[in-house]
C-alpha cells in the first residue's frame, strides 16, 4: 500500500512493514528504466543509482553537477489511479517533508540541501549517507545486541527531542526511517508523514497515517499524535531491533493495530536488558510513559554498559565495529 493520503486504508503501510524491502514498491517505471540511470534533475542533479524505496518513492545516489558532490535525491513516484488532488496532496507532502527536515538541523536527523521542481514534481536532495536502514539491518542480520539497540535508541531519541521542542512529531518513527551509517551514527529520516505546528494540517481529520504496528494507541482511538505519541512507536522500533519482530506482529494491519490499541506486546525472547525501559514506553496511556530525560538515562547505561570502550572493539556484539563490518 502507498501513502496515498486517501485513509485509513491507504495511508497505512502493511503489518511489520519496518523494511522498506518488505513495503510494496512504488511502480515506478524509472526505477528500471536505463534512461532514468543518466537522468539529470533540474538540469543539475545527475541520477545514477536506487540507494532504497519506501512507501512514497524512491531514494537514488546522485552527483551534484555544480558542487561536485554526491547527494541523495528522493522521487515521489506518482500513484497511478489517484486524481489530480490527491495527487497534488502528494505532493504537497513532500514539500512540507522537505521543509520540515530542514529547519529541524540535528546531527542525527537527515540533512536537507535542496527542494526542486523536475517534470511537474517536487524532488528533495538530501544528504548521502552510507547506511542501511534498521530494518535492512534487522532483516539481513537479525536482532541487535543491547548496546547497539540502545546507541539508535539514544540517537533516535535526541532527534525526536529536537523535533518536539520545534513542534513536530514525526507519526512515522520505524526501522525503515532510521538509517544507520557506516560510523553506527543512526539518522531519522522521512518526515513526510510529520505534523508540523508551522504548517495547516494535510490530513483530513479522522484519518490515520503511519504504519500499522507503530501507532500509538491513542492515535489508533483517534487523538491527534502528540510527542508521547512518537516515544511509543520508539518503543516498538526498539522492540523491533532487539526480537528481531514487532511486539504486536498480527496478519493484517487492522488486527495489527487492533493488538497495539489493546493488548500487551508479545513476550520478549532476547531483549531482557531493555525490557523495563520498553514497557514503560509501550504503556497504552501516554501520561505514563517515561520522559525523554527517563528514557535518555536508561538507554545511557545499556549502550556504554556492554562496550567497554574501546577495549572491546572488534568483539562482534559489542559496539559499532560489529555493525561497521555489516556492508
Ligand atoms: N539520505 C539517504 N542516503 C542514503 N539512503 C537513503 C537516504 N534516504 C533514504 N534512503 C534509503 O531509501 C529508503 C526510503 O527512504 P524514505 O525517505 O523513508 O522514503 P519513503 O518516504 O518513500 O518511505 C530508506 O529506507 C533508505 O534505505
Ligand atoms: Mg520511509
Amino acid at each position: 500500500m502507498n501513502r496515498a493520503g486517501a485513509g485509513v486504508a491507504k495511508d497505512l503501510h502493511p503489518a511489520g512493514s519496518g523494511s522498506s524491502s518488505t513495503q510494496s514498491r512504488p511502480s515506478s517505471s524509472a526505477t528500471a528504466s536505463p534512461r532514468a540511470h543518466t537522468r539529470l534533475v533540474a538540469g543539475r542533479y545527475r541520477l545514477f543509482d536506487v540507494a532504497g524505496c519506501g512507501g512514497s518513492g524512491v531514494v537514488w545516489r546522485a552527483m551534484d553537477d555544480v558542487l561536485g558532490r554526491q547527494v541523495a535525491v528522493k522521487e515521489l513516484v506518482p500513484i497511478p489511479g489517484l486524481i489530480p488532488s490527491e495527487q497534488q496532496i502528494l505532493q504537497e507532502r513532500v514539500r512540507r517533508e522537505a521543509r520540515t527536515a530542514a529547519r529541524l538541523n540535528h546531527p542525527h536527523i537527515i540533512t536537507v540541501h535542496d527542494m526542486i521542481e523536475d517534470d511537474g514534481r517536487p524532488w528533495i536532495v538530501m544528504e548521502l549517507l552510507r547506511c542501511r536502514s534498521l530494518a535492512h539491518l534487522i532483516t539481513d542480520h537479525g536482532p541487535l545486541s543491547p548496546p547497539q539497540t540502545a546507541t539508535i535508541g539514544l540517537h533516535t531519541l535526541a532527534a525526536l527531542c529536537r523535533a518536539h521542542r520545534h513542534g513536530v512529531v514525526h507519526r512515522d518513527v520505524k526501522p525503515a526511517n532510521i538509517l544507520v551509517d557506516d560510523r553506527g551514527r543512526a539518522v531519522l529520516t522521512d518526515f513526510g508523514f510529520a505534523a508540523d505546528h508551522n504548517e495547516n494540517p494535510l490530513t483530513t481529520t479522522g484519518f490515520l497515517v503511519g504504519t500499522a504496528g507503530y501507532i500509538a494507541p491513542e492515535r489508533a482511538r483517534g487523538r491527534p499524535a502528540e510527542p508521547a505519541s512518537d516515544l511509543w512507536s520508539l518503543g516498538v522500533t526498539l522492540y523491533t531491533a532487539i526480537e528481531g519482530r514487532g511486539p504486536y506482529d498480527r496478519d493484517t494491519p487492522l488486527a495489527t493495530i487492533t493488538a497495539a490499541a489493546e493488548e500487551e506486546p508479545d513476550p520478549m525472547r532476547l531483549g531482557h536488558a531493555l525490557k523495563p525501559l520498553i514497557d514503560r514506553l509501550l504503556n497504552k496511556d501516554p501520561r505514563q510513559r517515561p520522559t525523554p530525560e527517563q528514557i535518555d538515562r536508561e538507554l545511557r547505561k545499556l549502550s556504554t554498559a556492554a562496550t567497554g570502550g574501546s577495549r572491546n572493539q572488534g568483539h562482534r556484539a559489542d559496539g559499532w565495529a560489529f555493525v561497521g563490518c555489516l556492508w
